[in-house]
Parts: C-alpha cells; sequence; structure tokens
C-alpha cells in the first residue's frame, strides 16, 4: 500500500513540474512571436540585457509578480533603468496587449533563465 502511495505522489510531483515547463515553453512562444529575441540572448549581452540577468535581477531586487507589472506598463525599470527609455519601452506597446495569461507565461519563461551567467 505505501507503494502505490509513493507511486501517487509521484505521479502528481510529475503532473505540477509539467504543467510548470508547459508555461515556460508557452512564454517562449510569446518572446519569439514577439521579436523580443532581437535584443535578448539567453546568456549573451545583445542591445538588451542576457534573460539570465534579468531573471537574477527580478530575483533578487523584484519578483514574477513585479516583472508581469512592469510587462504591463506599470512599474519602472530596475535591470538598467537609464537604457530604458531610448530601447526598451517602446517594446512595452507590445506585451500591454497581451493577455494577462500571456504575460504571466512570458514572465515564466523569463525567469526560468534564473542562474544562466553571462558569456
Ligand atoms: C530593440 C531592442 C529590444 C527589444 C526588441 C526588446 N528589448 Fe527588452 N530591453 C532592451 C534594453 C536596452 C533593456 C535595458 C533597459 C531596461 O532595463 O529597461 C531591456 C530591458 C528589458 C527588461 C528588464 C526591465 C527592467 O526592469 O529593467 C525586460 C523584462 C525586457 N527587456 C523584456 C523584453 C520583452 C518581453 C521584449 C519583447 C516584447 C523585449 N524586451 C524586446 C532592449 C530591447
Amino acid at each position: 500500500m505505501i507503494r502505490f502511495y509513493i507511486l501517487v505522489i509521484l505521479f502528481a510531483l510529475l503532473m505540477a513540474f509539467s504543467f510548470a515547463q508547459a508555461d515556460s515553453q508557452k512564454g517562449r512562444e510569446v518572446f519569439l512571436q514577439n521579436k523580443c529575441d532581437t535584443c535578448h540572448y539567453p546568456d549573451t549581452v545583445s542591445l538588451g540585457p542576457t534573460l539570465g540577468k534579468i531573471a537574477e535581477t527580478y530575483t533578487y531586487k523584484g519578483n514574477k509578480a513585479r516583472l508581469i507589472r512592469f510587462l504591463n506598463g506599470q512599474e519602472k525599470p530596475i535591470v538598467f533603468p537609464d537604457k530604458f527609455e531610448s530601447v526598451m519601452e517602446a517594446f512595452l506597446g507590445n506585451t500591454k496587449l497581451l493577455t494577462p495569461e500571456q504575460r504571466e507565461d512570458l514572465a515564466d519563461y523569463i525567469m526560468s533563465h534564473e542562474g544562466i551567467r553571462s558569456k
């Protein structure tokens, strides 16, 4: 009987894990559809900061909820605030048009890069 419970628990954990993956996978699609990858790579600095850097900043200085509000134009930038107005601000026009669910998936995708260091 104990074996059965262990199996049930393992199955539940597996399901929870695959749902979490699905969100950041959907977020990756939103990221690519909106051409965010023109300026943001996982680990290589481009016109914009790396996804690793953004995830790290939002882990220590903010949180996912704040990132979602940033993507909805409701919070000030915290990664490179001095570079915000010239480049990034215009792209919030795209992210503000997303559904709340898509914005959350996008934030999940960005946060999934925590721990990825820049080259
Ligand atoms: C033309 C280049 C460019 C594109 C395209 C671009 N970004 Fe950015 N992004 C930047 C720059 C530069 C910064 C640094 C300024 C800043 O921190 O806001 C930045 C910063 C960010 C930040 C950190 C905000 C903070 O708190 O400072 C997030 C999150 C972000 N971008 C998400 C996105 C998403 C999502 C998209 C696609 C909709 C996107 N970016 C498209 C250039 C770009």
